[in-house]
């Protein structure tokens, strides 16, 4: 996880906190939900069928789709969003066209950090519903062909956890190793200079035993010691309970934190100063150390007991491809699907930057298959953070095709098929995450992301019926709701619609070769989905600049005999006239999908 931020104006908000971190049950789960296998519903189209025929496992083809569950849905009027908000929207999901959901943490947690702060790995806090709504929403889920994937947090624990209770409890507990727990360097001095990524000393004293823990995050969010076995099994036992439960995999969270140098050696400290006015350091020994493959290993290893092909998506900002590499595991026994952030952030429509990142990452030396997305809980929404301030919607869509026409598992983030945009609190008193309130006025926190979602134009966007939401629903769910846009063939939504069902009914564009094309080009960004075999291939065609573009691909190479492409999807539209290969015009911000023979 990373936190940009140094810049004022509306760049503090395009770097601001980004953090990365920045089957299917079956077998002996039947009593609390039945298994996946046995419930899938009959399929609803050839191409569907063709999916299902494929070898691969069902997340290589699917369309996941990130539900932070405090704003999706609010079922009880108590203005949070729960489980059976959640499923009441599963038909939405399910026209939308989505294959997964994975939803933020809804275990027990004081919230300090809105559930990234865990007190029972085991169970559903009560504020988002009961076990039997979790197992409601996974067969109801079922019913749609909608698997979901929980979120993990085994770096560390809320500080009400009942295992840091009795670590803290005294320096000879059984579980007192269960935490890094260390003495100061001298009286009132920390053990060293490492520092939270939430602001200050990542070292807590706790003054009952006279020690430090360290908490890579909140200090309400004190490291598990991953070098603790008795840890690893408590912990792979809970990945396991819900497993049998019907999950079909789990986001895994700032996977890369989990391990510290026991020798306790300084950061090195970098110039200048960050939001909350520590100087920078590089966490160079508390992220990324070697062991953290050997854990990787070890949850793939538990997650494999299961049938279903569960899948293990990482959180981890990895800075290049080598990095983001490693985390396929050497012999492809890791994650299935490392969250890429490189692609992520590249925050300017910039074709080459775009290029060389997908360039890179297809070719990955691991063959893994890449993971993108654009948009989470943790980053500014994309519809600002890409937009140019008077294009948005267009380039919202340009957003939309850039994802969903690539060769990867796309994620998608609740609200940014509408063209949800971030609405950061104007004032410190309305700030609810608390790297907002540590960081005001330069880090505003992640709220402006976190808003709820806007299904119409009722009180409160049809979100809660409560008489005030978590936080507040922005003015713009006036014009951009899903009521208003399903009925504009035109909007955001209508066009993230028919993209993913062009993604369905086209087996190139869901696994086709991917071949970029016109590689010198500037302004446009233009690659092949090569069909394997002999159906069609695709063209996507995508003008990330002002400006109309014109192109002449030649194709031969690549097998294309036709001298013209034949539009599928196209906005704004483009005609016959313009797709001849060799003259082929794109207009600004343009986005072109077409098959080529
Ligand atoms: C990454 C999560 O995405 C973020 O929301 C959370 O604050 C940190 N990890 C700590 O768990």
């Amino acid at each position: 996880m990373q936190l940009r931020r140094g810049e004022s104006g509306r760049s503090t908000v395009l770097n601001r906190a980004k953090f990365i971190f920045s089957a299917i049950t079956i077998g002996l789960c039947f009593s609390a939900s039945p298994g996946w296998a046995q419930q899938a519903p009959p399929l609803s189209s050839k191409a569907e069928h063709a999916l299902q025929k494929t070898q691969d496992p069902w997340w290589k083809h699917a369309v996941i789709y990130e539900i932070y569950p405090r704003s999706f849905q609010d079922s009880n009027g108590d203005g949070v969003g729960d489980l059976n908000g959640i499923t009441s929207r599963l038909d939405y999901l399910r026209d939308l066209g989505i294959d997964a959901i994975w939803i933020s943490p809804m275990y027990p947690s004081p919230l300090v950090d809105f559930g990234y702060d865990v007190s029972d790995y085991t169970a559903i806090d009560p504020l988002y519903g009961t076990l039997t709504d979790f197992n409601r929403l996974v067969s109801e889920g079922k019913k749609r062909n909608i698997r979901v994937i929980m979120d993990f947090v085994p770096n560390h624990t809320s500080d009400q956890h009942p295992w840091f209770k009795e670590s803290r409890s005294s320096r000879t507990n059984p579980k007192r190793d269960w935490y890094i727990w260390r003495d100061g360097k001298e009286p009132g001095q920390p053990p060293n200079n490492w520092q939270s990524w939430f602001g200050h000393s990542a070292w807590q004293l706790d003054p009952a035993t006279n020690q430090y823990y360290y908490h890579h995050f909140y200090t309400e969010q004190p490291d598990l010691n991953w070098r603790n076995p008795e840890v690893r099994k408590a912990m792979y036992d809970a990945l396991r309970f819900w497993f049998k439960r019907g999950a079909a995999g789990f986001r895994l969270d700032a996977v890369s934190r989990l391990f510290e140098d026991p020798n306790l050696h300084d950061d090195p400290i970098l110039p200048g100063k960050n939001a909350y006015g520590d100087p920078n350091i590089s966490h160079k020994y508390t992220d990324n150390l070697p062991e953290v493959h050997e854990v990787l290993r070890e949850m793939r290893r538990a997650a494999e007991e299961f049938p279903g092909n569960p899948v293990l998506i990482s959180e981890a900002d990895e800075p290049n491809i080598a990095e983001l590499t490693k985390m396929y595991g050497r012999r492809n026994d890791e994650i299935q699907l490392p969250m890429d952030f490189q692609i992520a952030d590249v925050n300017k429509l910039s074709a080459p930057d775009f290029r060389r990142l997908l360039n890179e990452i297809d070719k990955n030396a691991a063959g893994g298959q890449p993971h993108y997305f654009f948009s989470n809980h943790d980053q500014p929404r994309q519809w600002d953070r890409y937009g140019d301030g008077v294009h948005n919607d267009q380039i919202a869509k340009l957003m939309a095709a850039l994802l969903l026409t690539t060769r990867a598992t796309p994620l998608m983030y609740y609200g940014e098929e509408i063209g949800m945009r971030t609405t950061d609190p104007v004032r410190k008193e309305d700030v609810q995450d608390p790297i907002g309130k540590i960081g005001w006025p330069q880090e505003k926190g992640r709220d402006g992301e976190r808003t709820p979602m806007q299904w119409d134009t009722s009180k409160d966007a049809g979100f809660s019926t409560a008489d005030r939401p978590w936080l507040p629903v922005p003015p713009s769910s006036a014009e951009y709701n899903v009521k208003a846009e399903s009925q504009d063939p035109n909007s955001i939504l209508s066009f993230y619609k028919r993209l993913l069902r062009l993604r369905r009914s086209e087996p190139a564009l869901r696994d086709g070769k991917y071949l970029p094309l016109d590689q010198d080009n500037q302004y446009v960004l233009s690659f092949l989905r090569k069909a394997h075999g002999k159906g069609d291939s695709i063209l996507v065609v995508l003008n990330m600049s002002a400006e109309p573009r014109t192109i002449k691909f030649a194709l031969d190479a690549q097998g294309v005999r036709e001298s013209s492409a034949r539009p599928l999807l196209s906005v704004p539209k483009i005609g016959p006239e313009e797709t001849v290969l060799t003259h082929f015009t794109v207009p600004a911000f343009g986005v072109f999908i077409g098959s080529v023979r």
